[in-house]
């Protein structure tokens, strides 16, 4: 049907019959596990990849394969989809292809698998969709499709950036071969990710233990490392400064404890997974704050140290202690001005007098009241009694990591020069 291309509204395959509401209500669903399997597989990697650089990488992605989850839980929604559906393994294929990928080993055969095998075959299943369907008819998923299958470009153009600075030995290379054909034998098992293709004999695979996140710090040598820092006066404006940047540069040890609560808790309700994974991003964009802001001002992020205490508290508290000690001790803390959240977005501006640093300030600021409301909320929930009962335990949390922050002494941050050269 030839037609001029802003007739129906300039939706196209208006003509094909496409796929029935039951058809796509089940690739839907499949997509919304596959995206929701995929944050939780990156969150997990946030912890256990020393890169740093990757890790920030994996963080933004996470958050973004959660968004997509929660865009086709809704649109499944729409399409006479019963609702508890959502919470249920569409395939049990899917799933073993997921848990299998779980226990891939190392920064490279993981790179590998994830570039080369889940981020194709995810992309090509949207491709797929939006190949089939009727966009009239089905207008919402195919929307959704091409929104979803842009941003996954963009996230396999950056994972092969990222996967060809990788050095890799023969080792290295032989064992991501070896995963490669493992996984894409789960996927045939699975008839693809969308179930749209034939489906093979699973491949016989020894049995693996449910995957278990190694709590230990994994740190490449990007940036210089301390136990923590001693605080200057905020009258001492440029030293001051850069404490402030290297507290920023260390929430990324607040990432990866939310990484740990995302990947611990996987009996709570979506909505609190959705939530911590927008956490979790949201704490390592603060770090970039402050790599981005050291970078721009002494020419090099490893100018100032990052801390690690908070890191070590990380993997030793548990799930819920960390959490309720960041939301309520923490960020809650830092609602009250002076000092907090307030009072460093001002000294940014007003007495070091330092632009980008008050950008970033001002919207760190932001995302902080949002994550104390978030905590708040979902605290109540969690915590057996409520917001009500929590204060002796988030007390406990506290002095719990006041206890692992005295274990080394603090370390004076070096004032370096920067790079306008007024010292
Ligand atoms: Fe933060
Ligand atoms: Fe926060």
């Amino acid at each position: 049907m030839q037609q001029p291309p802003h007739r129906y509204a300039g939706l196209g395959r208006v003509d094909a019959p496409g796929l029935s509401v039951a058809d796509a209500s089940a690739r839907l669903l499949r997509f919304a596990y596959v995206e929701r399997r995929l944050m939780r597989l990156q969150a997990s990697r946030v912890v256990t990849l020393p890169q740093r650089d990757i890790k920030a990488l994996l963080a933004r992605f996470q958050y973004e394969d959660a968004l997509h989850a929660e865009g086709w839980r809704q649109r499944a929604l729409e399409l006479r989809t019963n609702k508890s559906k959502l919470e249920s393994v569409p395939d049990a294929a899917l799933a073993a292809l997921f848990d299998t990928a779980e226990h891939l080993p190392g920064t490279y055969p993981f790179l590998t698998a994830l570039t080369n095998v889940l981020q194709p075959e995810l992309r090509r299943a949207y491709a797929a969709y939006i190949a089939t369907a009727n966009e009239l008819a089905d207008y919402g998923s195919v929307r959704l499709a091409r929104q979803t299958l842009q941003e996954e470009e963009d996230h396999s153009r950056l994972l092969a950036s990222a996967l060809s600075e990788l050095d890799s030995s023969p080792a290295d290379r032989d064992e991501a071969r070896m995963w490669e054909g493992r996984l894409r034998a789960l996927l045939a098992a699975a008839g693809g990710i969308d179930g749209a293709r034939p489906r093979y004999e699973p491949p016989e695979l020894e049995p693996l233990p449910p995957y278990r996140l190694q709590h230990t710090l994994a740190r490449d040598g990007s940036l210089p490392r301390v136990w923590d820092f001693v605080a200057p006066p905020l009258e001492q404006a440029p030293e001051r400064l850069d404490y402030m940047l290297a507290l920023r540069l260390s929430e990324v040890n607040v990432a990866e404890g939310l990484a740990i609560v995302l990947c611990e808790t996987g009996d709570m309700p979506w909505s609190f997974t959705l939530d911590i994974s927008r956490h979790l991003w949201d704490e390592m964009r603060h770090s970039l704050f402050g790599e981005a802001a050291i970078e721009a001002t002494y020419g090099e992020r490893s100018a100032i140290p990052m801390r690690d205490y908070e890191g070590v508290f990380a993997m030793e508290a548990p799930p819920l202690e960390q959490y309720a000690v960041l939301g309520l001790e923490v960020e809650g803390k830092n609602m009250r001005y002076p000092p907090g959240k307030r009072q460093e977005w001002e000294f940014a501006r007003d007495m070091a007098k330092h632009a980008l640093a008050a950008t970033f300030q001002d919207f760190d600021w932001a995302d902080e009241v949002l994550h104390v409301q978030i905590a708040r909320r979902q605290l109540d929930v969690w915590f057996p009694g409520g917001l009500k009962q929590i204060g002796e335990f988030s007390k406990r949390g506290s002095a719990h990591r006041t206890e692992v922050k005295h274990r080394q002494a603090p370390t004076a941050i070096p004032h370096p020069t920067p790079l306008d050269g007024e010292a």
